[in-house]
């Protein structure tokens, strides 16, 4: 229903104002029914619009729904864009698009998960209304080995957007976990997608989760997992999440933010545990993060090492 997307955006971008009847159906040269009817249909989808007589329709200054012409309002850029109500993961969905030959910088946004995949097999928490489900199709041009710097790039591009649009400064755990207040408000999943024909890769997806006003975790993650505080517009950090991936993954060889991401890093300095699997922990000392993301990190009997693999997780010693 075209009426109801055109709608859609002229609210978004007055939100918080009374827009007209009249006018509303002036500028979308529709009737006044159409518009009437547009409205009650975005109503029965869960925004909150207040319709008043003499003043006219206004979407509340505190709707927070995630929807394209929401997001499209703060992107500076055009690209191909799908965000459902509800799907089993952006990640999957991404991946199929990339599968059927899409373009660089596809994205695909959710406002649920029902199968949201996490790194090591694990699930994703996903409920509705109060995350960011993002996943971020990209091409790149470098050779793959260095497919870790995608990750790197994904994490500094969290970090930066919500420091814009939250006013908050987050700190990143290596590689990709995005923190404040000492909890985990987003993790980051990159999927390559491999040519059948070469065998090569040929497109990486970056998913993205935010828990942006979550608050009711499971049991499993109830004692790591946080929100980032404050109210912002979902919308507007999801905009500002894909310009600055899109913004570094367009020159990810100059590698220029990997100063942020040392600089973000809640690692360096710290006594940590490595955890690979099946095998016991194994102390060290993190002293920096490589120019290819990889962690430096230095052993109890003095040997140094730099890991490079998503396959290890560590941890801070208390
Ligand atoms: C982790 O911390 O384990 C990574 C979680 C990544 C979750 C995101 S949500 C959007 C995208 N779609 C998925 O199914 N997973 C990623």
């Amino acid at each position: 229903m075209a009426v109801k997307h055109e709608l859609l955006k002229l609210l978004e971008k007055s939100k918080g104002v009374y827009l007209s009847g009249e006018r509303i159906a002036e500028s979308l040269g529709v009737s006044r029914a159409a518009v009437w009817k547009a409205i009650n249909a975005l109503k029965t989808e869960g925004y909150a619009i207040n319709a008043v007589t003499n003043k006219g329709y206004m979407l509340s200054a505190e709707s927070n729904m995630l929807s394209e012409e929401g997001i499209r309002l703060h992107l500076k850029r055009d690209i191909p864009l799908t965000v459902y109500h509800e799907t089993d993961s952006t990640n999957r969905r991404c991946i199929s698009l990339a599968l059927e030959g899409a373009g660089n910088g596809t994205a695909v946004v959710a406002n649920r998960q029902t199968a949201g995949r996490g790194r090591r097999g694990r699930s994703f928490y996903s409920p509705s209304g109060t995350g960011i489900y993002l996943s971020v199709l990209i091409h790149p041009q470098f050779d793959i080995s260095k497919s870790v710097l995608v990750t790197v790039a994904a994490s500094v591009a969290v970090a930066r957007a919500i420091e814009r649009v939250c006013g908050i400064s987050p700190q990143i755990k290596w590689v990709n976990d995005i923190y404040i207040n000492g909890r985990k408000v987003c993790g980051i999943l990159t999927e390559a997608v491999t040519d059948f024909e070469s065998g090569r890769i040929s497109s990486v997806v970056a998913g993205i989760g935010i828990n942006c006003s979550t608050t009711d975790f499971p049991e499993e993650i109830r004692d790591t997992a946080g929100c980032i505080p404050g109210f912002f517009s979902r919308n507007e950090l999801t905009a500002a999440v894909i310009d600055e991936f899109l913004d570094i993954t367009e020159d990810i060889e100059s590698r220029d933010f990997i100063g942020y991401y040392r600089e973000h890093s809640m690692i360096i300095g710290n006594e940590i545990n490595i955890f690979a699997s099946g095998k016991d922990p194994v102390p060290a000392l993190a002293t920096g993060i490589d120019d290819n993301g990889g962690l430096e990190i230095r052993y109890s009997d003095g040997t140094c090492a730099t890991l490079t693999t998503g396959e290890v997780s560590i941890r801070i010693r208390e």
